[in-house]
């Protein structure tokens, strides 16, 4: 059995993977994503975001943002969408001028009520509000809560729900640890991990990790740290399974030829499953044990 029948049978919904809309026509990308046995969930890696849905206001555009709900109705896999209010990938027509808070509300609920509505019964999970936080306990500096304070994130989530009632409607954040977005070596133990979603779970929310992947900051990796990075992704995925109200486990992509991380944080990288000729590395047998 492969990563997602393992999960599920050790008590999870889903093992999944976010998916690039620009990799479709990879084919050896595509048969593995689309292996229910290893993948039971599929999250858009840039579709459903703001700048390209709604690059001009008003002006909804569904071309990019279809393409990986496709896939994942195709392959009767669980579909997370992601995401609405962040302050990222957000066009300029949004960021860059000033609003009313009441104009700004308008332009928040009129995006979400559109947008949530296009995928309204497709979506399991809606990542409504993305990364509200700031680096250091704070909450980010943004349009949205220059604006509106802390009332995007009600106005947001309220929309979400009239949309679509029935999908369910996450906060998606990093450093919490929720996310997981990780460095090798540097990953807190099970034990830690399980206890921080123990204080989301504990107010009665499920939690998920949405974004896995553990990065190496010292490149090429050498064995030594390829089982490390394995050992610190039993850690995560182990911390899932210890907490009840810990649904499932995404993988921020799987092979290491498409990863956003090198990209984002230059000189780092190899923070994924598969490598760039899509062999499993040891990282994926670890996951694979520990479920
Ligand atoms: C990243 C994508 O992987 C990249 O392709 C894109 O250029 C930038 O965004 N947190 C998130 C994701 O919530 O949407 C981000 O995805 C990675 C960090």
């Amino acid at each position: 059995a492969q990563l997602n029948s393992l999960a599920r049978a050790a008590g999870l919904e889903y093992f999944g993977t976010a998916l690039g809309e620009g990799q479709t026509g990879d084919s050896q990308y595509m048969s593995i994503a689309s292996d229910t046995d290893e993948f039971g969930q599929l999250t858009p890696e840039n579709g459903q975001k703001w700048d390209s849905v709604e690059p001009n206001q008003g002006q909804f555009n569904y071309d990019n943002g279809d393409i990986v709900p496709n896939v994942a109705a195709r392959n009767g896999q669980i579909l997370r969408c992601h995401t609405l209010t962040w302050h990222s990938q957000l066009p300029s027509w949004v960021s860059s001028r000033s609003w009313s808070r009441e104009e700004l509300q308008s332009v928040i609920e009129v995006h979400i009520a559109n947008v949530v509505g296009h995928y309204k019964g497709k979506c399991y999970h809606w990542d409504v509000v993305n990364e509200a936080a700031d680096d250091s306990g704070g909450w980010r500096s943004s349009v949205f809560y220059n604006t509106l304070g802390t009332d995007f994130l009600p106005i947001s989530f309220n929309a979400a729900k009239a949309a679509d009632p029935d999908a369910g409607l996450w906060y998606n954040d990093y450093n919490l640890e929720m996310r997981g977005h990780l460095i090798v070596g540097t990953t807190p133990t099970r034990e830690q991990l399980a206890d921080t979603l123990r204080r989301f779970t504990a107010l009665g929310v499920d939690v998920a990790y949405t974004e896995l992947d553990i990065r190496h900051e010292s490149m090429p990796p050498s064995d030594q740290a390829l089982a490390t990075q394995g050992d610190d992704y039993a850690n995560v995925v182990g911390s899932c399974l210890d907490v009840g109200g810990c649904v499932g486990v995404t993988v921020w992509g799987y092979t290491d030829k498409y990863s956003w991380i090198p990209g984002t944080f230059p000189g780092t990288g190899a923070a994924l499953l598969w490598d760039e000729n899509f062999n499993k590395k040891p990282a994926y047998t670890s996951v694979s044990s520990v479920l």
